[in-house]
This record gives structure tokens, C-alpha cells and sequence, in this order.
């Protein structure tokens, strides 16, 4: 009785990860979920999607993450697929000014009711420090205008871990909090 009381009480995140192909969204979702980084680029085709069970501000919280993919044949999800979804982390790689540039246009293609989210902004690949192209995060001020709050920006690596924890228990306080 006490198991599915507490299965009853949890609340459901889904967590969408959006941005070009290549800048890490499976590899940020691995580290996060299974702690694990593979090499080895393997392309999402569709969409594929992990669970955690984590505890934010004392309240349990089933986070669903979507990890869809980058590469434009590969990509096939309607718009059912965003309805339900509570919080879009759009991820660019700080190597790349590229996909950094992009992060707006995937807002703006995906999302058709950009008040219904929750959005984040995941500068992933840290580790990687003497290629940077995206210096600094200050250069999100065009995103903040589009609806993506500066706090809600972080750097992150999936290959060493660095604040990939922080920034989706920090997405997930954020996301709860609007409620
Ligand atoms: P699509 O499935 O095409 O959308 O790509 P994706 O955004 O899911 O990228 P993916 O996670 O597959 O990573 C692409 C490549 O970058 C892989 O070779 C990863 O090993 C590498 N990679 C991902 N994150 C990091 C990181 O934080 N640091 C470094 N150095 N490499 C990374």
C-alpha cells in the first residue's frame, strides 16, 4: 500500500532535449540517467526516451527525458509529441557557434506554444576548452527575449559529468515551481 501511495504521489516530468545533431543530447541524457559517456556517436533516429527517479525540494519526481534527433531525416515527431511535455532544454555545443545559432530556430520550428513550456539552455562539451566558439553565456541575451530566463542557462559536459546533475535537478525545480 505504502509502494503505490508513493507511486501515486510522484509527479511526472517530461523533459524534451532539442539542438542540432552532434552537440550531445543522448550522451547528456546517458550521463544523466546511467552515468555513463560512450564516444562512439551513434545518430538518435525519432525519438527515445529514459527515466530517473529523483527527489526535488522533497517532492519525488519521475523525470522522463526525450532525447530526439538532430539530424533533419531523422527527424519525424508531430506535434503531439510536444503536447504534455512540461520543459524543452535546448542543447548547443560550445564548440560550435553553429549550433548555438540554431537553438533559436528549433524553438521556433518545434514549438508551437513556446508559454506552454518550461525552457532551458544546456551549453554542453566543457571539457573540450581550447576550441570554444560560444565565449560567452551573456550571448543568450537574444534567447532570454525569446522566453529563456539567463538562470536557466548552464554549462554542462556529458563526457565528465560536469553540472550535467545540477542542470537537470535545476530544469526540474525551475519546471515544478511554474506550476
Ligand atoms: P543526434 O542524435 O544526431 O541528434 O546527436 P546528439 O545531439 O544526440 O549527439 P550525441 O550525444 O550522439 O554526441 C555526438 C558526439 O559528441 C559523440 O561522439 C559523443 O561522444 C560526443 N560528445 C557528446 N557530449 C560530449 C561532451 O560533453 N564532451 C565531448 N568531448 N564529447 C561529447
Amino acid at each position: 500500500y505504502i509502494r503505490n501511495k508513493s507511486v501515486i504521489n510522484r509527479k511526472l516530468l517530461k523533459v524534451i532535449l532539442l539542438g542540432d545533431s552532434g552537440v550531445g543530447k543522448s550522451s547528456l541524457m546517458n550521463q544523466y540517467v546511467h552515468q555513463q559517456f560512450a564516444a562512439e556517436y551513434k545518430a538518435t533516429i525519432g525519438a527515445d526516451f529514459l527515466t530517473k527517479h529523483v527527489m526535488i525540494d522533497n517532492v519525488p519526481v519521475t523525470m522522463q527525458i526525450w532525447d530526439t534527433a538532430g539530424q533533419e531525416r531523422f527527424q519525424s515527431l508531430g506535434v503531439a509529441f510536444y503536447r504534455g511535455a512540461d520543459c524543452c532544454a535546448l542543447v548547443f555545443d560550445i564548440n560550435s557557434e553553429k549550433s548555438f545559432d540554431s537553438v533559436t530556430s528549433w524553438k521556433e520550428a518545434q514549438i508551437q506554444n513556446p508559454h506552454d513550456f518550461c525552457f532551458v539552455l544546456l551549453g554542453n562539451k566543457v571539457d573540450i576548452e581550447n576550441q570554444r566558439q560560444v565565449l560567452k553565456i551573456q550571448r543568450v541575451n537574444p534567447l532570454m527575449m525569446s522566453g529563456v530566463q539567463k538562470e536557466s542557462s548552464q554549462l554542462v559536459s556529458a563526457k565528465n559529468g560536469t553540472c550535467v546533475v545540477d542542470a537537470f535537478d535545476c530544469l526540474a525545480a525551475t519546471t515544478l515551481n511554474r506550476d
